[in-house]
This record gives structure tokens, sequence and C-alpha cells, in this order.
């Protein structure tokens, strides 16, 4: 595995101000879901790193389950076909569901949790991202949360890997793919 710092363009989003915004977030969540139970759905893998630091701060009783979805294709960009390959364990009939993830780029990836977690029937169902690339938007998307609006750059950190690493750094960074090197 290279070191991040051969191939790190610049810390986009610091631990602190990563850290600042979640407990901002956390509030703002806990304020909005007063008198209510919150069940909270992570999209593994990405959302973990965002989703711990989140639940930490909430204020509001709260569940927790997760779910995996997979792209078809290998290439950095959604193809708009997702999979699901972890199913939840609990149902979620009549429950208030926040979605917690990592991004929203494409949106294909939420617009089909979406769907298929309205097939469900929560009580209520929003999304809550820490980044959002909205000029790479395909398809629309309602976000009821977001911690950071960001260019359209790749990124990494702040559980978002690249094939597969680095998720565990603390901040978020913008990647020179020139001097990536995944095979060392
Ligand atoms: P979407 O379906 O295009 O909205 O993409 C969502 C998924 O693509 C995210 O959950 C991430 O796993 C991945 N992704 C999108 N942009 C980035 C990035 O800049 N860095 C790492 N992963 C990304
Ligand atoms: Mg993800």
């Amino acid at each position: 595995m290279q070191d991040y710092r051969q191939f790190l363009d610049e810390i986009l989003i610091p631990e602190e101000v990563l850290q600042a915004r979640v407990v901002e977030l956390a509030e703002q969540i806990s304020a909005d879901y007063q008198g209510k139970d919150l069940h909270l759905i992570c999209i593994l893998r990405g959302g973990v790193v965002f989703l711990t630091d989140l639940m930490r701060h909430l204020t509001v009783p709260n569940t927790l389950d997760f779910m995996a979805v997979s792209s078809y294709g290998f290439t950095r960009q959604s193809t708009g076909q997702v999979r699901i390959t972890l199913d939840l364990k609990d149902d979620i009939h009549n429950r208030n569901v926040l979605l917690v993830e990592d991004i929203v780029d494409s949106g294909y990836t939420i617009a089909s949790v979406l769907e298929f977690l309205n097939t469900r029937h929560p009580n209520s169902l929003r999304v809550c991202t820490m980044l959002d690339k909205p000029e790479r938007r395909e398809v629309d998307v309602p976000i009821h949360y977001f911690g950071f609006r960001i260019p359209n750059k790749f990124v990494f950190g702040y559980g978002l890997d690249m094939d597969g690493y680095y998720r565990n750094l603390p901040f978020i960074a913008t990647v020179d793919l020139n001097r990536y090197h995944p095979e060392g």
C-alpha cells in the first residue's frame, strides 16, 4: 500500500472541521427528531466512520442497522445499476429511518436504496450524507442533511477508500491520480 502522502493533492476538510460539523449535524438531527425514536441505517462500507462519530452526539433514542450495496462495473463511476449485497436485519415498517452515507455522487446509490426501503413502508425516510458532489448528479435525490458540498474531485479518507484502503484517515483529502500507483 502506497503512503498517502505520495499522492495527496490537498487536505480538503481537516479533522477538526469535520468533527465540528458532525456535532452540528447531530444537534440538528436531534432537534428534528425530538420525541421520536430514530432508526439509523448505515450504508456499508464508506458510511461507517461518519456514522460512529455522528451517533455519539445524538440525544434522541436510536437504533442501528446496516446494509450494503454495490454498483455493477469496476470503475470509479457508478453505472446506474445498484445491487443490494447485504439486507437489513430489522423490519423498518412504521419507523423513522435516517440513511447515513459517506457521499452522494451520481445519486444512483441513494436513489436505489430509497426506492428499496420505501417498499417496506417506513413512517419517515430521510438521507444524511457527509459529502455531496452536486456537479456529478445524474438522478435527483432528496438530501435532508449534508456535511459539506465538495467540488468534482475524487476524495479519500474518513470512510472513503481508494481500492479499499485509507478509510481510517481522520480527514478528507483529494488525490493526484498521476501520483497514485495502487500496485506499489
Ligand atoms: P453514487 O451512486 O454515484 O452517488 O456513488 C456513491 C458511491 O460511490 C459512494 O457511496 C462511494 O462509495 C463512491 N464514491 C463516489 N465518489 C467518491 C470519491 O470521491 N471517493 C471515494 N468514493 C467515492
Ligand atoms: Mg459508499
